[in-house]
């Protein structure tokens, strides 16, 4: 073979492939033509602003939103029903006080449902439940009940219950919001540590990509129902998010941190011309 071919075990599998996505909600155009890939091992951030379709396109992946045009593929094959290939953490999960669970029983509950009425043995269903709780930094507060953790340890029982049945893609929609900066900062890290350390495909959505930086250099940039993916340096740039807006937009570095200035804080209405090209070697 003439181009190199690295060992199998280095190359990253495919796990998410989204090949033009597009959702229609009350006759107006939510998602236009979406199409991104992640692969193993890599945490990515789906990031845009309030309404842009970051929800609908979490759903659309699961196959809990209708899609009007294309397709998932989810390792490598079309994605036919929410299996457990895929873990979703929900926009909002925030657990009641009164709910009279244990951080370890939620935990459980995520392996509920995919062993086809072959209950695990009791010893069996400890083990991965107190595995998946360690892997989290749980284990402090397993016994505790959930609905009286703060909200950065309700997160980490949340992906933990995501997690216990194994899946090759984990999706969480806007699990940062309502943290404190060091509860971000402690789940972002986990997020992370989990995607390289489990082989796992990690998107996360954000409307803030700030707190993602340090860890992911792909993204995701969703605006309008349009989205451009590739890695930061390549989609966060002013040519390249004003092609996306349809709107001229400023990208600004300060202090490290990434500012994008002048994007429509209102969605635009009804889109129905094809995506434009924002910059053809920014998609993935
Ligand atoms: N049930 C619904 N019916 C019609 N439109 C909806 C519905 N839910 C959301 N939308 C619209 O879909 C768009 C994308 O919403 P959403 O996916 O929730 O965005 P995000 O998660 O990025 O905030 C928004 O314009 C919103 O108004
Ligand atoms: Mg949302």
């Amino acid at each position: 073979m003439p181009e190199e071919v690295l060992p199998e075990e280095v190359l990253p599998e495919e796990v998410l492939g989204v090949d033009g996505i597009s959702v229609s909600r009350s006759g107006r155009r939510v998602l236009d033509d979406v199409r991104f890939s992640i692969r193993s091992g890599e945490l990515t951030g789906l990031i845009g602003s309030n309404g842009a379709g970051k929800t609908t396109l979490l759903r659309a992946v699961l196959g809990l939103q209708p899609v009007t045009g294309g397709r998932v593929l989810v390792a490598g094959r079309p994605r036919r029903r929410r299996g457990r290939l895929i873990g979703y953490v929900p926009q909002k999960t925030v657990l009641d006080p009164d709910v009279p669970m244990r951080a370890r029983d939620v935990v459980a509950l995520g392996l509920e449902g995919h062993r086809l009425g072959m209950p695990l043995p009791n010893a069996q269903r400890r083990l991965l439940v107190d595995r998946m709780l360690r892997a989290v930094g749980a284990q402090e507060f397993a016994d505790a009940r959930v609905g009286h953790l703060s909200g950065g340890e309700q997160q980490r029982v949340l992906i933990a219950h995501a997690l216990v049945s194994r899946p090759k893609l984990l999706l969480m929609d806007e699990p940062l919001a309502n943290l404190d900066l060091r509860s971000e900062q402690e789940v972002v890290d986990l997020l992370a540590r989990i995607a390289t350390e489990q082989r796992i495909a990690v998107l996360i959505s954000a409307h803030d990509m700030n707190p993602l930086l340090p860890v992911t250099d792909r993204i995701v940039y969703l605006a309008d129902g349009r989205a451009v993916s590739g890695r930061v340096d390549e989609v966060v740039r002013s040519e390249v998010l004003s092609g996306l807006y349809r709107h001229p937009v400023e990208v600004l570095r300060v202090h490290g941190r990434v500012l994008v200035l002048g994007a429509p804080a209102v969605s635009a209405p009804a889109v129905s011309a094809p995506a434009a090209s924002a910059d053809e070697g920014v998609r993935s």
